[in-house]
């Protein structure tokens, strides 16, 4: 071969992978481009405030007062009505209601993974008089202009402890919430959500419930016929727990870019391995290692604080980076203080006022946190997930100084702290 012919050919290969290579990039372009649109085309001529995914990508994140992105999209509650309610599992614990906007205004955007909080009034168990409880409930379907989704699992006593009370809100939701009744809906936020702009390939790691805000998140990208490559792995006991196992595996069957890994930590004697389930035993860091080809992902985990305490440090510890990791746990769990903040420690004995109450208190370092002091007073302080997700524990300093033991999730207005994730640094009054 010729010193030409040989120049030719290598700069024809040359030529071929640079041209193969943007025909690549292009097409994913496109791809997200025609997501945009459809999302777009769908919300632009609903959502009230005339935005459409394509000049704000779902974006109704309300965190002002940490990044200076716009507020929640209403203010306050809003109130909903329930339109239909479904059952989702074979142990008929978990139970979907869809809410429909009582002024039949369309409903803003929001982003897959975000979740809602809701102000009961739930009824003691004599029906007497009403205790209102605040809790956050991921939405669990795709983002639509005409209706949420909630999906709720009935949360018992605790194990071995019959005689205690079981879980206030999702028992109220359970037994009382019907089609036809009213809620007071706060509006979506959390940070815990779908990286849009994302390129990488997406694990999506449930275990039992906490698959909720992965299903919205994988509805999203099916939705949007997405070009990114989705595993989800999904642990619960068996089958009574395996919650919409039909449509999982069709959005599998129809999506070529989707690969679904369920793990049965205790199949029972009808549960086939192979069908039902493709693992055996608890959702870990191996068999992720084994399953997964080399190469970068984007993780996202939402699952109970056990798996969640062992998964995220173990793919930290495997080289996955922080930034790929996002995580979410329901309800108060070590691993969201993992990364915190160190605190600010109180070398003198500080006082905490409670000017409304007129309490004045020492503050005492075995107490969690500011809204466990409360608490521990007798004063009654709204809260839903004790974890800096909520906001609802928000209230204002008159005088003083706090520490955040863990950065908040939700937004603090200037002048507030978040009691659920605050001690005090200096003396301190509190409007409570
Ligand atoms: C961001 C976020 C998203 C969430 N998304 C979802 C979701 O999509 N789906 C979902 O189902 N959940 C979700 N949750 C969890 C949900 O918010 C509630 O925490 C859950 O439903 C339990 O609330 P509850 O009022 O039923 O239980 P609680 O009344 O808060 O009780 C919790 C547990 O404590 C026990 N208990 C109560 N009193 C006592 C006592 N005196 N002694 C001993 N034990 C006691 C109860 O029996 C129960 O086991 C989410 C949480 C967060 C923070
Ligand atoms: S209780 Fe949710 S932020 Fe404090």
């Amino acid at each position: 071969m010729s010193t030409t012919t040989f120049t030719l050919l290598i700069g024809t290969l040359i030529l071929g992978q640079i041209v193969g290579f943007v025909a690549w990039g292009l097409s994913r372009q496109r791809a997200r481009y025609r997501a945009l649109e459809r999302q777009g085309a769908e919300f632009g001529a609903l959502d009230p405030m005339g935005r459409t995914a394509a000049d704000q990508p779902l974006d109704t994140s309300s965190t002002p007062a940490l990044t200076g992105a716009p507020g929640p999209a209403w203010s306050g509650e809003r109130d909903f009505v329930v339109q239909r309610r479904v059952i989702e599992d074979g142990n008929a614990s978990v139970c979907s209601f869809y809410l429909v906007p009582a002024d039949g205004a369309p409903l803003p955007l929001y982003r897959p993974g975000q979740y809602l909080t809701f102000k009961l009034d739930v009824p003691d168990p004599a029906g007497h008089a009403t205790k209102q409880v605040v809790r956050c409930y991921s939405l669990s379907d795709r983002p639509r202009a005409d209706m949420y989704r909630v999906s709720i699992k009935r949360v018992p006593a605790p194990p071995g402890k019959p005689d205690a009370p079981p879980g206030i809100a999702s028992n109220h939701f359970h037994d009382r919430i019907q089609e036809g009744s009213r809620l007071s809906v706060r509006a979506p936020s959390g940070h815990f959500h779908l990286n849009e702009d994302g390129e990488l390939p997406i694990v999506l790691i449930a275990g039992g419930i906490g698959i909720t805000p992965l299903l919205s998140i994988l509805n999203t990208l099916a939705h949007w016929a997405d070009p990114r490559e989705v595993w989800l792995f999904y642990g619960v006991r068996n089958r009574g727990e395996h919650i919409m196992k039909e449509h999982l595996e069709s959005l599998c069957d129809s999506h070529p870019e989707f690969r679904l890994q369920v793990c049965y930590a205790e199949p029972s004697e009808e549960d086939i391995p192979g069908v039902d389930y493709q693992h055996q035993g608890w959702l870990d860091i191996q068999l992720l290692q084994r399953t997964l080809h080399f190469g970068r992902y984007e993780f996202y985990v939402c699952g109970p604080p056990p798996m969640m305490e062992m998964l995220v440090p173990a793919l930290e510890a495997s080289g996955v980076a922080p930034e790929d990791i996002h995580y979410e746990s329901f309800g108060p769990a070590s691993l969201t203080k993992r990364r915190a903040p160190a605190p600010t420690a109180v070398s003198a004995p500080v006082a905490v006022r409670f000017s409304q109450s007129g309490k004045t208190v020492q503050w005492d370092p075995a107490a969690e946190s500011l809204l466990e002091l409360a608490e521990d007073q007798g004063i009654r302080v709204d809260s839903g997930c004790r974890a800096g997700s909520c906001g609802s524990c928000q209230t204002a300093i008159e005088s003083g100084e706090v520490s955040y033991q863990q950065t908040p999730d939700a937004d603090v207005k200037p002048g507030h702290c978040l009691l659920c994730i605050t001690t005090p640094a200096t003396d301190l009054t509190l409007a409570l």
